[in-house]
């Protein structure tokens, strides 16, 4: 098991003090890193050339591999680039459409934009926050070629009929599994399988707060080998192996550090308590909210989902969050929708997403680094408390 420092700072728990004291010394992050000796010590002995030779890209790719149970991984830079390798890979081109859910990180869309592709965006299901499929089905053109199905925060829709959907369509399936790293999803007739596998190509983010991390990187997974080639040609300046300076394909530089993979062999040693974690973790601030009707939860099922962040829903998510930093404790708001970035909101004024535009009113990120303490968990839940009494 993991353990990080006392928890001595948290001394004026608003149990012991009253429900109005707060503490200076009191700093709950809403996400932290978290590596240790283990990383610290395998980078000093990579520095120093004593683990020279060892294939710190296979390795990392064999866990990521074993953990998603995909036939094929490759590392990558980041979960952004990644998701851009990925199109690169099924050669979709200029103009093409790609439906991509309007609640997510604003890197799902760029992937596409940043090659010229066209994301289309597409509301999301109350249920999970994952792309409406129905929604989808009114978007669908002669030039739609792909879509990005992004499983938020470990949660996913029904994917028998996602996969059923792109089927019909005859469109690419790629999922943007940056946050969904120890989550699954199991169908009425079929075993659990990891989030990230079910379409053409997965990707997984390993950036600095993510369940595990390599500082910056990620990881593609594939079933298909013919993506699996493209993909490793693309991240090496397409080299087949007839000597450095010979190219037969067009490719780029998207290769991981081996430092880096090397830091993520020992991240994946602690996923599986990291996991447990998690969902303890979520099922505590859950069973500790039940009592107030004004904070919801989305159905969450953790024999399946890896819950990434905490979220919760409330009327007022602003109101809340500064009540929270007075009492030390730091929150994010939930995505706004990606047709109000003002990079994407040309495209569709006067266009409204109701569910998106809901939920993004609505969603807030409590502190979720998996060290936080059973005692830090409870103290944010008194002040949650607190806050809907006053
Ligand atoms: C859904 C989603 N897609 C893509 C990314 C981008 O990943 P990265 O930060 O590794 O580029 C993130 C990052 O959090 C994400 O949450």
């Amino acid at each position: 098991m993991e353990t990080r420092g006392s928890f001595a700072s948290l001394c004026v728990a608003y149990n012991k003090y009253g429900d109005d004291k707060i503490t200076d010394n009191m700093n709950i992050p809403q996400m932290e890193a978290w590596f240790g000796e283990e990383e610290a010590q395998a980078v000093s002995l990579y520095l120093k050339g004593n683990l020279k030779g060892r294939p710190w890209n296979a390795e990392f790719e064999k866990a990521v591999g074993d953990v998603t149970g995909a036939s094929f991984a490759v590392s990558s830079l980041n979960g952004t680039i990644s998701l851009t390798q990925a199109l690169l890979a099924l050669s979709l081109q200029p103009g093409d459409e790609v439906l991509v859910p309007n609640s997510t990180m604003i890197a799902t869309p760029n992937s596409c934009s940043i090659i010229g592709l066209k994301p289309i965006l597409i509301d999301i299901e109350e249920e999970t926050l994952c792309l409406d499929l129905v929604q989808a089905e009114k978007a669908v053109t002669p030039r739609t070629k792909a879509m990005m199905y992004v499983p938020l925060n470990g949660r996913s829709g029904n994917m028998d009929d996602v996969v059923a959907f792109c089927k019909k369509h005859n469109l690419f399936l790629i999922e943007d599994a940056a946050q969904a790293l120890g989550s699954y999803y199991k169908g009425k007739h079929f075993f659990k399988r990891h989030l990230g596998t079910f379409g053409d190509i997965g990707s997984f983010s390993f950036s600095l707060f993510k369940i595990i991390s390599t500082t910056q990187g990620a990881a593609l997974v594939t079933n298909n080998q013919l993506w699996y080639e493209k993909i490793k040609l693309l991240k090496d300046f397409g080299r087949t192996g007839k000597g450095p300076d010979i190219h037969d394909h067009f490719g780029f530089n998207f290769k991981m550090s081996g430092i880096l993979a090397l830091i993520g062999v020992e991240q994946f040693k602690k996923l599986p308590w990291r996991m447990k974690r998690k969902k303890e973790m979520y099922t505590r601030i859950k069973e500790g909210l039940a009592a107030l009707p004004q904070v919801e939860f989305i159905k969450t099922d953790v024999s399946v989902t890896t819950p990434w962040f905490m979220d919760i829903f409330v009327d007022d998510p602003k109101a809340l969050a500064t009540h929270l930093k007075k009492a030390g404790i730091d929150t994010r708001f939930f995505y706004p929708p990606i047709h109000t970035q003002e990079i994407y909101k040309k495209d569709y004024s006067g266009r409204s997403f109701p569910v998106s535009e809901y939920y993004a009113a609505r969603g807030l990120w409590l502190p979720s680094s998996s060290q936080l303490t059973d005692e830090e968990i409870d103290y944010i839940i008194k002040a949650i408390e607190a806050f809907y009494r006053a």
